[in-house]
C-alpha cells in the first residue's frame, strides 16, 4: 500500500501495523492523512488476511500530537463544524466500529485528535515515555473528534474534565492508574508486546470478537446525541475571539491571553 503519502502499512502474519508517517509535523492529523485513514482501514476491513490492526506513529517522540492547527486556524464555524463531523464519520467511528481488534500503540505524544484517534480504537497500550492530553481548551477550542464522549467514557466525568479544563497531560503511569490505558512498557518493548497482545487475541475468535465489539458499543451509543452536540459545538467554537487568539499564539509559539466572553 505504498500509494499513501502520510501512512505506511505492513502486514505480516496477520497483523496488520499501520503508522502514521509525519514525523516534522508530529503526525499531525491533516486532512489527507485523515482521507489516507479512512482508505487503509476500509482496505484491512474487507482483507481477509487481516486478524488485527496495530496503529502507531513514526518516530521516538509522537503517536499524534492532534489535529493540524495550522490547516484550520482560518477555518470558520461552517467549517469547523464539517472538519469535525467528516472526522467522525469517515475514520474516528470507522475504527471504533471496526470489526476486528485495533490496538492503539502510543509511542509519546498524544494529544487532542491524536489521543482522541487513540482512545477511537479498542484499547491502548502505551511507551513510558508516552504523554496524553486534550490540549484544546487553550486554543479557544473543545474536542472534536470524539473526546467529550470517549474520554468520560473511559476514565470517568470528573477526571475527563479536569483534563479538558486543565488542557495539561498526564505521564504514562497516570493514564494507566485511570484506565486510559491498557499498559504501559518500555519504549524499545512497545511494539513487540503490541504484537504479543495481538497474537493472544489471534488464538481466539476474530469473528466473535467484531459482535463482542458491536455489543460494546451499542451499549454506549445509548448516548450518542452526545457526538451530535460536540460536532457542533466544536464549529461554534470558530466564531469566538478565543479561537482566534489560541491558534494565532500557538503559530507564534506564545502564551495565548483569551478576551473571553
Ligand atoms: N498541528 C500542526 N502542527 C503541529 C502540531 C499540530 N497539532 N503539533 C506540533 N506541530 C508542529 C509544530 O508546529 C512544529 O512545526 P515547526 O517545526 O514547523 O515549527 C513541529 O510540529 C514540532 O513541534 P514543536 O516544535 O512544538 O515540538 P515541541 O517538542 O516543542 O512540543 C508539543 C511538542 C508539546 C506536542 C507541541 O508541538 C504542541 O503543543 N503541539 C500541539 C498540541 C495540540 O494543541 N493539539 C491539539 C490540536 S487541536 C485538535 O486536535 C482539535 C480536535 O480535537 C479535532
Amino acid at each position: 500500500m505504498s500509494q499513501f503519502q502520510f501512512i505506511h502499512v505492513e502486514k505480516n502474519q496477520g497483523i496488520a501495523l499501520v503508522t502514521l508517517n509525519r514525523p516534522k509535523q508530529l503526525n499531525a492529523l491533516n486532512r489527507k492523512l485523515l482521507n489516507e485513514l479512512n482508505q487503509v482501514f476500509e482496505g484491512l476491513r474487507d482483507d481477509a488476511s487481516t486478524k488485527v490492526v496495530l496503529l502507531t506513529g513514526a518516530g521516538d517522540k509522537a503517536f499524534v500530537a492532534g489535529a493540524d492547527i495550522k490547516e484550520f486556524s482560518s477555518f470558520n464555524g461552517e467549517q469547523g463544524t464539517e472538519l469535525s463531523k467528516e472526522g467522525h464519520m469517515s475514520v474516528f467511528n470507522l475504527i471504533e466500529e471496526f470489526p476486528k481488534p485495533v490496538i492503539a500503540v502510543v509511542n509519546g505524544f498524544a494529544l487532542g485528535g491524536g489521543l482522541e484517534l487513540a482512545m477511537s480504537a479498542h484499547l491502548r497500550v502505551a511507551s513510558e515515555n508516552a504523554r496524553m492530553g486534550l490540549p484544546e481548551t487553550s486554543l479557544g477550542l473543545i474536542p472534536g473528534y470524539g473526546g467529550t464522549q470517549r474520554l468520560p467514557q473511559l476514565i470517568g466525568k470528573g477526571r475527563a474534565l479536569e483534563m479538558i479544563f486543565s488542557a495539561k497531560m498526564i505521564d504514562a503511569e497516570t493514564a494507566l492508574g485511570y484506565g486510559l490505558v491498557n499498559q504501559v512498557v518500555p519504549q524499545e518493548e512497545l511494539l513487540d508486546s503490541a504484537k504479543k497482545l495481538a497474537e493472544s487475541f489471534m488464538k481466539n475468535s476474530i469473528i466473535a470478537m467484531g459482535f463482542a465489539i458491536e455489543s460494546v458499543n451499542a451499549g454506549l451509543l445509548e448516548g450518542s446525541v452526545g457526538y451530535d452536540v460536540e460536532v457542533q459545538a466544536f464549529g461554534d467554537c470558530f466564531e469566538t475571539e478565543d479561537f482566534k487568539e489560541g491558534t494565532q499564539a500557538f503559530l507564534e509559539k506564545r502564551k495565548p491571553e483569551f478576551p473571553g466572553a
